[in-house]
């Protein structure tokens, strides 16, 4: 980090602060000196109409290389269609499969939005699934401003592999306009020379998950953004990505994180932001002057990895030092941590996940000698999902009373990173044993290995919540499961 002396002086103060509590800061950070913004009242009331046809079609991406692909998506653009709403908007969305394979239905999960239960598309629990030739309409008013995702829920492992997602932005949030905006959405491909390759492998499974060999920014290998100069720009980070982890950070320029999973957190200065998948961050970055250029990186890589190049024009917007405008407070009940109910939930693999890492340790070719029919090898609470259970559904993990406070303290005992979701929920992220966490919203949060995290929230939305981890594979190899909120 460039020390000016102003931020000099900034860290001085927040040094001593920390000297007095008594810890001595290892790095500076610069303070940001304003609160969030008072929480807005929906306004707009407008009907917001969305036709998504998903269906197999020929399409290229510049990262593909001239190449095109028998993607599966919901319009004829190769990316994800972005959807707007202001805060208030209803969203009434008709969804056709018209998907070629028999048998291959859909539905569509809102990603974070606390909507009814009935519109939470989750194949079996909430909805009949919509097979090939049928349609569904979704209707209903997201509640919180901010950045958010759709995409099916059954198969998702092929189904967002191959491209089927959306993104949904509630606008409103911002307490002061933002210079300019940009989205900036990440995923990999699991494509080979011969086109897609498998979805799901038992080492991916088992592990980390099965990576793309090409990974992508709006499509293309890095994206690149021309922004005004000087000027405070807003970036709507979105990892859709079905397995690969990603360390978000900015070179050549000052940022700031500015929301999580799409709710505003006090903006804190964006150095290396862990984004598992689903996980969105929004951020704030001060453009370089005029012929500057800067570059949003993923430090997880052993070298930093180009996920978009900033170029700057134009006269100067800003002057003064970099203090991000923060977005407004959600609107979302605050636990009473007092009188919560602890609930454990514990991750797991099952015993065939631990043959499976063994034999993959082991010598070449161990894997197959291996009964893996069932291909279960996680477990929440020690239960595996069962492998029809969405025909059959298991019994809930948790029942939890309507308008009670709950703290979830949630175990990751595998050696897996896992980014566990909650649907129709948003949690309070409240510490973790291994990290220094910021007290933060999400409806989606990384375990780390050997992890034990608390996340708190008012079950204030009735209904049965799925509650999964977002590593695809994970997921649709046993580690999901659904809370009770009645
Ligand atoms: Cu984005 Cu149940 O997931
Ligand atoms: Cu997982």
């Amino acid at each position: 980090m460039q020390v000016t002396r102003r931020s000099l002086l900034r860290t001085l103060a927040a040094g001593s602060a920390a000297l007095a509590a008594g810890t001595v800061p290892m790095r500076p950070e610069p303070a940001y000196s304003r609160p969030l913004g008072p929480v807005i009242a929906p306004v707009s009331g407008e009907t917001v109409r969305l036709d998504l046809i998903a269906a197999e079609r020929q399409l290229s991406l510049p990262c593909f290389a001239g190449r095109r692909l028998p993607l599966w998506t919901f319009t004829d653009a190769a990316l994800p269609p972005v959807v707007r709403l202001r805060l208030g908007d209803r969203l009434v969305a008709r969804v056709e499969n018209r998907l070629p394979r028999a048998g291959e239905h859909i539905s569509i999960h809102w990603h974070g939005i606390r909507l009814p239960n009935d519109q939470d598309g989750v194949a079996w629990l909430t909805q009949d699934p919509i097979e090939p030739g049928e349609a569904f309409d979704y209707a209903f008013t997201p509640p919180d401003t901010g950045t958010f995702f759709f995409h099916t829920h059954c198969n998702t492992v092929e189904q967002l592999g191959r491209g089927l997602a959306g993104i949904l932005i509630v606008e409103g949030d911002e307490t002061e306009p933002y210079d300019a905006e940009e989205v900036l959405v990440l995923r990999d491909w699991r494509v080979g020379d011969a086109g897609f390759l498998p979805f799901m492998t038992d080492e991916g499974a088992s592990r980390a998950g099965s990576f793309g060999p090409i990974r992508s920014a709006n499509g293309a290998p890095a994206a690149s953004f021309r922004l005004p100069a000087s000027a405070d720009v807003r970036i709507r980070v979105l990892n859709v990505d079905a397995s690969r982890l990603l360390s978000l950070g900015v070179e050549g320029a000052e940022a700031a994180v500015v929301a999580i999973d799409g709710i505003a957190v006090p903006p804190f200065p964006l150095k290396a932001w862990t984004m598992g998948p689903a996980m969105r961050a929004d951020i704030v970055l001060r453009t370089p002057p005029e012929g500057g250029t800067a570059r949003l990186v993923d430090y997880r890589p052993a070298k930093p990895f180009l996920l978009a190049a900033i170029s700057t024009a134009g006269p100067p917007r800003r002057t003064g030092a970099f203090d991000p405008a923060p977005l407004r407070a959600a609107r979302i009940a605050e636990p009473d941590l007092g009188r919560a109910e602890r609930l454990p939930l514990t991750l797991s693999t099952t015993a065939t996940a631990d043959a499976v890492s063994a034999a993959l340790e082991g010598p070449a070719g161990g894997i197959d000698d291996l009964c893996l029919s069932d291909r279960t090898f996680w477990a929440l609470n020690k239960a595996a999902w069962p492998a029809d259970g969405h025909r059959r559904l298991p019994p809930p993990l948790m029942v939890l009373r309507k308008g009670g406070s709950y703290v979830i303290e949630i175990a990751n005992t595998t050696r897996q990173i896992h980014p566990m979701h909650l649907h129709g929920l948003t949690f309070k992220v409240l510490r973790s044993n291994k990290r220094d966490l910021p007290v933060h919203h999400a409806d989606t949060v990384l375990l780390l290995p050997k992890e034990r995290l608390e996340v708190a929230f008012v079950a204030d939305n009735p209904g049965d919540w799925m509650i999964h981890c977002h590593l695809i594979e994970h997921q649709e190899t046993g580690m999901m499961g659904y809370l009770r909120v009645a």
